[in-house]
């Protein structure tokens, strides 16, 4: 399992709303390429998590990376890992602010993560 992290800024005419549009646009070919993760969206910059194969990962965030409607992407952590950290999500959509910094940037991540699939075990208890 591969897991890569970049941050990015959201180039001007782009709202939030648009960019959670994305994430959601995003999850039917992640779920066909086996890719979870998360966007993370604050009021100029984005961060995003993709975990999957390596190969299918890298090949994502470069044509990712082309798209016009952010710039300036630059990978924080590109690692190996034993599991997925965003097992329920296709593509997770979660909002922050350009003060928080990047720990409390990944603990939303995580936190939405973590409601996530504690929402699907709920439903499956149900
Ligand atoms: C911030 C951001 C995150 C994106 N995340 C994904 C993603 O996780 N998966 C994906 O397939 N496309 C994602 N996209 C969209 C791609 O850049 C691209 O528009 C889409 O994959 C369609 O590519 P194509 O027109 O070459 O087929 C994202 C775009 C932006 C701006």
């Amino acid at each position: 399992m591969f897991q890569l992290i970049y941050s990015s800024v959201i180039t001007v005419d782009v709202t939030q709303d648009q960019m959670r549009q994305i994430a959601l646009e995003s999850r039917a070919s992640n779920e066909a390429a086996n890719l979870t993760g998360a966007l993370l969206v604050s009021d100029r910059g984005i961060l995003q998590i993709l975990e999957g194969d390596e190969e299918t990962v890298r090949a994502v965030y470069n044509r990712i990376k082309k798209d016009p409607r952010h710039m300036g992407c630059e990978i924080l952590l590109a690692r190996q890992c034993k599991a997925r950290e965003f097992r329920q999500m296709a593509m997770g959509f979660c909002k922050a602010s350009d003060d928080d910094g990047y720990e409390v940037k990944m603990a939303i991540m995580a936190l939405k993560a973590r409601r996530t699939e504690r929402q699907r075990i709920d439903k499956l208890a149900s």
